[in-house]
């Protein structure tokens, strides 16, 4: 079985990618990650006594740490999911962005060289180095353009894109330069069980089972192209496997949706679900200021993926989201362990100033 090192993997799309492959028998995973606020180690509680899955708090830019980890593990691949992710904050705060998308990347890059520099040939061969990154870095499309290919130019609009876009470059220059054997996927949005409340899809869930006001940015017209975190994570599993080395995969869920359309689809599963007697759910809707910058639609052509691995989406918008919803019902103690003092601090700093 594979071992894999695996960053960021206390946050919501590596963690559900851990759970499959402990679950799956993909690989033995050594779970890297920071623990910053997005993390939730109780994500993994269940993996608490699988000995081979292994939990390391540390920075990805940290070289000796990842140095000796790459020792003591030998891993055959890295797949690295940490990265600050969220664009509203890269707006207040852009330099943790810097820090740990870009010198953060580079820097487990380099480590990541020297120690497949050392590997026989045979391991050099097998060795990959899976970047996993977002289709923001090509920035947004008007409402008749073709969706994103690999071959897009890149165009990021956001301190979090650029940031992203640095490191993809960064990994691409790993392999032209030295030929370490790298694989870049970019995704669309991702949604599903496990992600942390700052994003539209949980952050609307759990406003409204709170009864609070689920703010709209602009005028909700805004589209992304939401993909299933399962999907995603399958996706990402068939590009280490398969996928070309020094090749870019996009990843999307061909199901793009404008904001307002799945804030309303929420309310109406939670009608079912959860319903209030004394209102719709519908009726928190709140237009706010819009973000600035915002992106007006993101959509992913995924034919090289689907042509080239045999990968396509295998969950619906509505099968997906009624999951999503069920999931963060069913589970209140990770909700509730969630919404600590820090995430309260988060939403006041976030939606305070946005008028009505
Ligand atoms: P997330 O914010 O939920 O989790 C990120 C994880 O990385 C956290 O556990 C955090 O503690 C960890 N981390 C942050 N800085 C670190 C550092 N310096 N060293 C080690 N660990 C660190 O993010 P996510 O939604 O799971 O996204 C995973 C990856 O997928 C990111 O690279 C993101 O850019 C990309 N992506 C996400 C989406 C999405 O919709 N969520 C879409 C496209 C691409
Ligand atoms: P988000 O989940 O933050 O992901 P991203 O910015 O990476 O696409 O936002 C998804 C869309 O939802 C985006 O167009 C912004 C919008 N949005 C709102 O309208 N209200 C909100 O409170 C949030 C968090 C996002």
């Amino acid at each position: 079985m594979l071992t894999i090192l695996v960053t960021g993997g206390a946050g919501f799309i590596g963690a559900n990618f851990i759970l499959l492959a402990r679950q799956a028998q993909w690989a033995n995973v050594i779970n890297l990650d920071k623990l910053t606020y997005a993390s939730n180690l109780q994500t993994l509680a269940e993996l608490h006594s699988d000995p081979n899955y292994n939990f390391v708090q540390g920075d990805i830019g940290n070289t000796e740490l990842v140095t000796y980890l790459l020792k003591q593990y030998q891993p055959d691949a890295i797949i690295n999911f940490a990265a600050e992710s969220h664009v509203d904050r890269s707006i207040l705060s852009p330099r943790d962005f810097i820090e740990t998308n870009v010198v953060g990347t580079f820097q487990l890059l380099e480590a990541s060289r020297l120690y497949w520099q050392q590997l026989s040939s045979s391991k050099q061969q097998q060795f990959r180095f899976l970047h996993v990154s977002t289709d923001e870095v090509y920035g947004s499309l008007n409402s008749q353009d073709p969706a994103f290919r690999e071959d897009t130019p890149y165009a990021p609009n956001s301190p979090y894109a650029a940031s992203k876009a640095a490191s993809d470059h960064f990994v691409r220059a790993y392999y032209h330069t030295y030929g370490l054997p790298t694989l870049t996927t970019n995704c669309s949005n991702n949604y599903g069980p496990r992600q942390f409340p700052e994003k539209l899809i949980p952050l609307t869930i759990l406003n409204a089972l709170d009864g609070k006001s689920l703010p709209i940015y602009g005028d909700g017209q805004n589209i992304r192209d939401w993909l299933y975190v399962t999907d995603h994570c399958e996706a990402i599993y068939l590009v280490l496997q398969q996928g070309k080395i020094g090749e870019t995969y996009n990843i999307g869920g061909l199901n793009e949706q404008a904001n307002l359309t799945v804030v309303e689809k929420i309310c109406a599963m939670l009608d079912d679900l959860a319903p209030k007697s004394d209102y719709h759910y519908s009726s928190l809707i709140t237009f706010v200021k819009d973000r600035p910058g915002h992106d007006r639609r993101y959509a992913i052509n995924c034919n090289k993926i689907n042509h080239e691995l045999g990968w396509q989406p295998q969950e619906n918008f509505d099968s997906g989201l009624l999951k999503t919803v069920q999931w963060y019902l069913g589970n209140s103690d990770w909700v509730n362990q969630v919404r600590s003092g820090a995430y309260k601090t988060w939403l006041k700093q976030n939606y305070e100033n946005r008028k009505v």
